[in-house]
């Protein structure tokens, strides 16, 4: 199968470049292998573009989004930027790359493989077979709504607010993510909000139960998100997909990632509205940050990454056969018992990021054989 399928890889910052790095060794086996080629450009955002042109997302780097099929971004954002105004920190790059490319659906996947369901904090019983899909609105909500600042009164004190925002077609193209994956699962969506003290949450609920009529083959279920936080610890395994707000998203996303043994192995994928011809900008991310203290020692966790790879291939390219395969060779190589430091426990062997993209390369040439 010859394609060409134009990648935008954006690298950032701390252990961004390192588990980028392990996207490109893969895609190096695929181009050799499954005869996929790929056209890859690569670009700056973040803390590193913020040294460069004193902002941490150009124009032309938006434009470029635009027009690939897809984008993969690495991490952005280190201790370096904590004191540079606070519109151009590297985290402000990352919301105007997912406001502008209309990025509203986050798909944040918590799986824990078997080889790992005692790396968690919890306890095996609890996490393992779990495999749940948190959709969290990415393009809405308290980050991005209007009024939103710090003002100093006349008596001196400071006074910082946001708003927390959500229109009723905001609303509803998320919850219609949220269904219609549950529809390819197991038929479960539980909505989650704080319906009982803000109002928006309170309409979002309504908007859900008003949509739920179109998916008559889903259960649809609303939880309080107090109470969510503390569901996803007692018992996981209960949720299958979560719709979620922006925040809320965001905060139970982190939660879910100790369950699967650690954030560097949770992969994301950022969606937008499908076009006339059902092309749609994509954006794949791994949950996890720059990591800065580990930053340059090759100790990173490259497969958070490459499943978010994986997840592009799936969403993006249509190549379910392909998403798998890599996904299987980042089973089979915790089954052989290979670990970065993040997910490192007694008798198993400690590999560095390149270690790991080198194994998960290697199985990938064993399964293809
Ligand atoms: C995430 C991150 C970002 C967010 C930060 C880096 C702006 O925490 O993707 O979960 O809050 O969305
Ligand atoms: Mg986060």
């Amino acid at each position: 199968m010859a394609a060409n399928k134009k990648l935008l890889m954006l690298p950032g910052d701390g252990i961004g470049p390192e588990v980028m790095a392990e996207v490109r060794r893969i895609i190096g086996w695929m181009d050799k292998r499954r005869h996929v080629s790929f056209d890859v450009a690569e670009d700056i955002i973040g803390g590193c573009c913020i040294d460069a042109h004193g902002t941490p997302l150009r124009d032309e780097t938006v434009a470029d989004a635009k027009a690939a099929d897809a984008v993969l971004l690495g991490a952005v954002g280190g201790p370096k930027w904590d004191n540079v105004a606070f519109d151009i920190r590297p985290e402000a790059g990352l919301l105007r790359i997912r406001k502008d490319l209309g990025l509203f659906a986050n798909l944040r996947p918590a799986i824990v493989f078997d080889a790992l369901a005692d790396a968690s904090s919890l306890k095996r019983e609890i996490v393992s077979g779990l495999d749940i899909l948190i959709v969290r609105e990415l393009t809405g909500g308290i980050y991005f709504g209007e009024p939103r600042g710090v003002e100093t009164l006349p008596d001196g004190t400071r006074r910082g607010f946001n708003t927390l925002v959500y229109t009723t077609p905001e609303v509803e193209r998320i919850v219609r993510v949220g269904f219609e994956l549950a529809q390819k699962r197991s038929k479960k969506l539980c909505s989650i909000d704080k319906a009982n003290v803000l109002e928006s949450t309170k309409m979002w609920r309504e908007e859900a139960e008003r949509i739920k009529g179109d998916y008559a083959d889903v259960a649809l279920s609303h939880m309080l998100v107090d109470n969510a936080a503390m569901q996803l610890i007692r018992d996981p395994k209960q949720f299958d997909v979560i719709v979620t707000t922006n925040m809320f998203g965001d905060i139970l996303s982190d939660a879910a990632s100790m369950a699967t043994g650690s954030l560097g192995m949770l992969p994301s994928a950022s969606l937008g509205a499908p076009d006339a011809s059902g092309r749609r900008n994509a954006l794949y991310e791994p949950v996890h940050g720059t990591a800065p203290d580990i930053a340059g020692q090759g100790k990173a966790n490259p497969l958070a990454m490459l499943l978010s790879f994986a997840m592009m291939l799936r969403y993006s390219f249509d190549m379910e056969e392909d998403a798998t395969l890599v996904e299987g060779a980042v089973e089979a190589v915790l089954d052989a018992g290979l670990r970065t430091g993040d997910i490192m426990s007694r008798g198993r062997t400690l590999v560095s990021t390149g270690g790991m993209g080198e194994a998960v390369t290697a199985e990938l040439d064993r399964r293809a054989a």
